[in-house]
């Protein structure tokens, strides 16, 4: 036998096949980041101005006009090319400046683009201007750490996803030390402006920064990111400013590429039902646009939920002379009963399996969940307040914090919170699974905000569905239809006539493409038991094999898998369409600045249309805000915008929900957006629901809803 050769590692190593694998740097990240995204015609011109657009209007709330004084009467602005402004303006708009940037909040695809649009536009107007980038969020503020920012920095993560290049961070700058930090860092650095690339929260900061550093001539400009989508922004007449946050089309497309392909693999394998948790910490807008991107079987919408009437007991509290107000709302069993219709529906026409997308923060509209959590976020919120360490540290294990919660029942009055929590709260509370219930009390976020993305979700409603599937299989309920010409086949293949056993077997014989066992026929004795009523079997005798076969088939196994999509999708590298939105976001922040603009948040309008047709625009923040309750106590801030119901988005997905969920014979209606493709023309260049919605701004469709609404009333 010849002598294997020994292979020389370093002439392999040198092999141009091996340099290119080993590589941190492959062809397709070569691709992204040379691609030069697009800008919008007036970012051509040589210089922008800013022009207020005064069709917009705003209710202001008065606490902003108390705390936010110097950034209330912002209007919002359009940025023009200015090529006829003075010398002077045009002085003051070259100068060279110091400008800061921080990531604030979950990553969300197309950040990196927000720098790269602001780099540029800065150094092609002065290459002088520096631009500092703050290290791990806010925190780089409170803290001096930064990083100025290079070309050859900028140029690495151009088209990149994530905030890899200065990292993030959740801290809120919210007491009077942290601002006190933050406004010494800014003037140390000489900073001209600070631009604040964050979602409702961070934005909110934006608008008390400028507030505060007005009078130190230090601009604060807020960018809208959050994959969540929930910046959306109206003015009181529900004239779109921003219609989505960047980040949302990319995570949205990678959630729907991996749940798409759980639609291939559920209808090839035909034996799982996947349960798909996707983010969102309060707005569905994922799940929605997941929902019209895969057409996966069942999408719940938490905002629905919360909008849900049992009319039926409405009435029948009626009758009684009494309200029903749990008719009100959704309960988690009842969304449980939900689901569970659906999946039997579909098991009936032979199909037990498919795939259910349950946004992550559909808890928040489930009525008693809701309330769990608003007593709950008090009684820590109180607990805080009051102690001198907080209520995690202090009480550490699920049974310490049981325990407090039973003292507040107890109603030790020296505790802020014993009139929140009472007999009933525990009873139901206690009723719950200890990890839902450790879930529930898991510690709040900077902001204060509850966490969902740590409480399996999916588990809480999958045990509940399992529990009550069982149920119905005694019952006889959940069963698998069986195809009519299968059982004709099994039959006559085993020497059996199928008109002599169909009657005794199904309930539907012959009436239908499927076939219900009877419901009485819940196991092999009853089986047996019927076929020995119907004179077709001794007792003595066993089961003929076709018709045990036939039953064994028509037994249905409950088997799930259940999958959580979001890091993931928010560590995705962008679309074209976030790649092309937030290089221009980035460009329009720094026609911001130059204009002497501050307490504006950079937008672009017409986000649906060609790119051709983008305008981007400063809205300003401080007469978005109005006063809700954090931590207990009321707070100014940005409203987060969740899914309206009466959206043509959310409209279009109730319409086909019959349809997707397919419970009828023949094939799914999978739909398969495909891979994030970031070269070529692809149909899937900006998120379905943007376009959807955009068609409700159009006068002849909305009267079309009117005219809709007008003939659901009439009926
Ligand atoms: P932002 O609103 O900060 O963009 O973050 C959104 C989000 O990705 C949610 O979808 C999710 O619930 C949450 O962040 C997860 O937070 P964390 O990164 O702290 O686990």
């Amino acid at each position: 036998m010849p002598e294997p050769s020994t292979i020389q590692l370093d002439k392999l190593l040198d092999h141009p096949s091996i340099t290119d694998a080993v590589a941190d740097v492959n062809l397709e990240l070569k691709e992204r980041i040379a691609y030069q995204p697009p800008v919008c015609n007036v970012f051509q011109s040589p210089v922008t101005t800013l022009v207020t657009d005064a069709q917009y209007r705003f209710e202001i709330d008065k606490e902003s006009h108390r705390r936010l004084p110097h950034i209330i009467a912002n209007t919002v602005q359009r940025v023009e090319g200015g090529d006829g402004v003075a010398l002077a303006a045009k002085e003051k708009y070259k100068k060279a400046r110091n400008i800061g940037i921080v990531f604030s909040g979950g990553p969300a695809p197309g950040g990196h683009n927000v720098i790269a649009g602001l780099f540029d536009a800065a150094k092609r107007i002065n290459p002088q201007t520096r631009i500092f980038g703050f290290l791990m969020g806010p925190d780089g503020i409170i803290e001096g750490d930064y990083l100025e920012l290079t070309r050859e920095q900028v140029d690495r993560y151009r088209n990149v996803g994530g905030f890899t290049m200065i990292k993030t961070g959740r801290t809120k700058i919210d007491n009077r030390m942290k601002m006190d930090l933050s406004r010494a860092t800014c003037q140390q650095l000489g900073l001209d402006a600070l631009v604040v690339v964050g979602g409702d929260d961070s934005n909110t900061n934006a608008a008390f920064l400028a507030q505060e550093m007005f009078d130190d001539g230090i601009q604060v400009i807020g960018v809208p990111k959050t994959i969540d989508g929930d910046i959306q922004v109206r003015d009181a007449r529900g004239k779109v400013l921003c219609a989505m946050s960047f980040g949302f089309h990319t995570a949205a497309r990678a959630f729907s590429q991996a749940v798409a392909n759980l639609c291939t693999d559920a209808s090839s394998d035909v034996k799982y039902w996947h349960v798909c948790k996707v983010m969102g910490r309060v707005a569905s807008h994922l799940a929605l646009e997941v929902a019209l991107q895969t057409h996966a079987n069942i999408t719940l919408i938490g905002e629905d939920l919360a909008d849900y009437v049992d009319h039926a007991r409405l009435e029948k509290a009626e009758k009684a002379g009494v309200v029903d107000y749990t008719a009100y709302g959704m309960t988690l069993r009842h969304l449980s009963r939900v689901i569970c219709d659906a999946i039997m529906d579909r098991a009936a026409v032979g199909k037990n399996y498919g795939v259910l997308v349950v946004p992550e923060g559909i808890l928040e509209f489930i009525n008693e969940i809701q309330v769990f959590i608003i007593k709950l976020n008090t009684i820590i919120g109180n607990y805080n307040k009051m102690h001198d360490r907080d209520f995690h540290t202090a009480l550490p294990t699920l049974d310490d914090k049981l325990e407090y919660l039973r003292r507040l029942v107890r109603g030790i009055r020296s505790d802020l919170s014993y009139n929140v929590w009472n007999a009933r709260d525990d009873e139901l509370f206690n009723d719950i699974p200890a990890f839902f219930q450790e879930g529930l009390l898991t510690e709040r976020d900077s902001h204060g905000n509850f966490q969902f993305s740590q409480v399996k979700t999916e588990k809480v409603l999958l045990d509940l569905v399992k529990d009550y599937l069982g149920i119905l299989k005694e019952k006889g309920h959940y069963k698998i239809g069986i195809q009519n010409a299968q059982f004709v086949k099994t039959m006559q293949k085993g020497g059996l006539d199928p008109e002599l056993y169909g009657p005794i077997l199904f309930e539907n014989w012959q009436r239908t493409h499927h076939l219900m066992v009877k419901k009485t026929i819940i196991s092999k004795k009853t089986l047996k038991a019927a076929l020995v009523r119907a004179d077709c079997l001794a007792e003595k005798d066993s089961i003929p094999a076709p018709i045990e076969k036939i039953f064994d088939q028509s037994v249905p196994k409950f088997k799930t898998q259940a999958h959580f999509y979001g890091y993931d999708g928010r560590g995705s590298d962008p679309t074209r369409f976030d790649c092309t939105y937030t290089y221009n976001l980035g460009q329009t922040v720094f026609s911001l600045i130059a204009n002497g603009a501050t307490g504006q948040m950079a937008a672009i309008l017409n986000l649906e249309q060609d790119f051709a047709h983008w305008r981007p625009i400063g809205i300003p923040i401080a007469p978005l805000m109005h006063l809700e309750e954090r931590k207990s106590k009321l707070e100014l801030v940005l409203e987060k915008s969740i899914v309206d119901v009466n959206s043509p988005a959310f409209r279009v997905v109730k319409m086909f929900r019959d349809k997707w969920l397919a419970a009828v014979p023949g094939e799914d209606h999978f739909r398969h957006p495909g891979p994030i493709r970031f070269a070529g023309n692809s149909e899937e260049d900006r998120p379905i629901t943007l376009l959807l919605n955009a068609l409700g701004d159009q006068p002849s469709i909305k009267d079309g809803a009117r005219d809709e609404q007008a003939s659901i009333q009439d009926q």
